[in-house]
């Protein structure tokens, strides 16, 4: 079947970037279905490095068309810039490369204020968003008065329907936050301006979409976030405020159930996450700061949007087990199996411990993890540098051993497994 879904398998920033970047060679359209710039993704390519934070990864492709769909929330600045940027790095992106679903939302300056205000509100129970509006753009939408990226293409409605928008969101600001109000005015001429340059790229990506699958093209729909921070299915209300599952990509792009093909989980060989939340595997001192790097590298584990270090632990196979369940994987593929390599021993979690009990499932979803404790299995580790390592059978014998179990413990074969950041240093299985 024609269309592919990647998806994140923890709490995002699993490396589906470069598992996109590898898969769109063969993909006639790139797409992102679910979020915002919440996300953030890098993709290397010999020295240049992307970071991209709206426009789907596999638009370094040349020969890719990219795809934002109706499930996502969109901040024309952060678009227009990145456009730029990517233009600056020899990508070309025009308005027959880049097609926007009239149907996606519009963050404004207010979504972000209200953001801001509601997580101070939260006080010591805050979430950690990433403060980008995307909560309160998805509260829109769903309150039935957001604005859709269709609007955009009537410039004289567009304005009043802005201005509109920013004093309901100025009510909520001011009455229930004590916070300051934006200038409607200023905001509505601000927008209008993105308006004009944006509206050639806007369209009904449904049926081009599904023109496309009739015809046998490949779309790769490339998710955010992860399976654990999904609205539904995550570690609620640890979570984004949209469908970052496989399921997401459907009802975010517009296209039918039977055209899925492969479901592939993008999961680190370890475990991260940032913003609060629970983490049952966390771990603390020497091994976590090995395993979250100095920050002198961009692959290293801090924040591609906001630059906060990440939580890092152990790898969680209770949660990968439910990711396998809640996305119907089909694989895996498992990143930065190179930064393992050096540490002694390994561990892996194969079921949670509450009191006497032990459970490989989660009894009641992953919302609250408190009661549980790990339990973990031990391994072997390998001292060797595997990054230089294109075959299975040249990686070391304990490297092979702790894939297998993985595999083992996840129910559903691994794949591709990545040794660096480069597009080359990927081992297919
Ligand atoms: P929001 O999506 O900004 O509302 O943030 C909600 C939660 O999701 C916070 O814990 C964020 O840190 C987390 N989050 C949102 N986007 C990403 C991402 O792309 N990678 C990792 N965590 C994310």
């Amino acid at each position: 079947m024609p269309l592919d879904i990647v998806v994140g398998a923890q709490w995002g920033d699993e490396g589906k970037g470069r598992i996109v970047d590898l898969m769109a060679a063969e993909a006639d359209f790139v797409a992102r279905y679910s979020g915002g710039d919440n996300a953030g993704h890098t993709v290397t390519v010999g020295e240049q490095i992307y970071r991209l934070h709206l426009i789907p990864s596999g638009i370094v492709q040349p020969h890719t068309t990219a795809v934002l769909g109706n499930g996502m929330v969109i901040n024309p600045v952060t678009l227009l810039d990145e456009i730029a940027r990517l233009q600056q790095g020899g990508i070309e992106v025009t308005p027959q490369r880049l097609r926007i679903s009239y149907a996606a939302h519009l963050i404004t300056p207010a979504h972000r204020a209200l953001d801001a205000a509601q997580e101070q509100a939260r006080g010591p129970d805050q979430l950690g968003t990433t403060l980008r509006g995307i909560g309160p753009a998805y509260m829109s939408k769903v309150g039935r008065y957001g604005i859709r990226m269709g609007a955009m293409l009537d410039l004289e409605t567009f304005a009043d329907a802005i201005e509109m928008q920013v004093k309901i969101c100025n009510r909520r600001l001011t009455r229930l936050y004590d916070a300051e109000p934006l200038d409607p005015h200023k905001v509505a001429l601000e927008y209008a301006e993105y308006a004009r340059q944006l509206a050639p790229f806007i369209g009904d990506v449904s049926v081009m979409l599904n023109q496309a699958l009739q015809l046998e093209k490949r779309i790769l729909a490339e998710g955010a976030q992860g399976t654990l921070l999904d609205l539904d299915h995550g570690t609620y209300p640890f979570v984004t405020s949209s469908h970052p599952t496989a399921p997401g990509a459907i009802l975010g792009l517009g296209v039918g159930l039977g055209y899925v093909g492969r479901v592939i989980g993008v999961t680190k060989a370890f475990q991260t996450r940032v913003g609060e939340g629970p983490f049952p595997t966390e771990l603390h001192g020497e091994i976590a700061e090995r395993l979250r790097g100095t920050g002198d590298q961009p692959w290293d584990e801090y924040g591609t949007t906001t630059g906060r270090p990440r939580r890092v632990g152990w790898l969680d196979t209770v949660l990968l087990r439910y990711a396998v369940r809640a996305n119907g994987l089909s694989e895996i593929a498992l990143t930065k199996l190179d930064v393992l390599s050096g540490l002694p021993a390994l561990k892996i979690c194969t079921r949670y411990r509450a009191g006497d009990r032990e459970f490989t499932e989660l009894p009641l979803g992953p919302g609250d993890l408190s009661p549980f404790e790990p339990v973990y299995e031990e391994l072997p580790g390998w001292d060797e540098d595997i990054r230089d390592i294109r075959s299975w059978n040249a990686l070391p014998l304990e490297a092979c051993q702790y894939i297998e179990r993985v595999e083992d413990l996840a129910g559903v074969p691994i794949t591709l497994i990545s040794v660096g950041p480069e597009r080359s240093q990927v081992i297919r299985v």
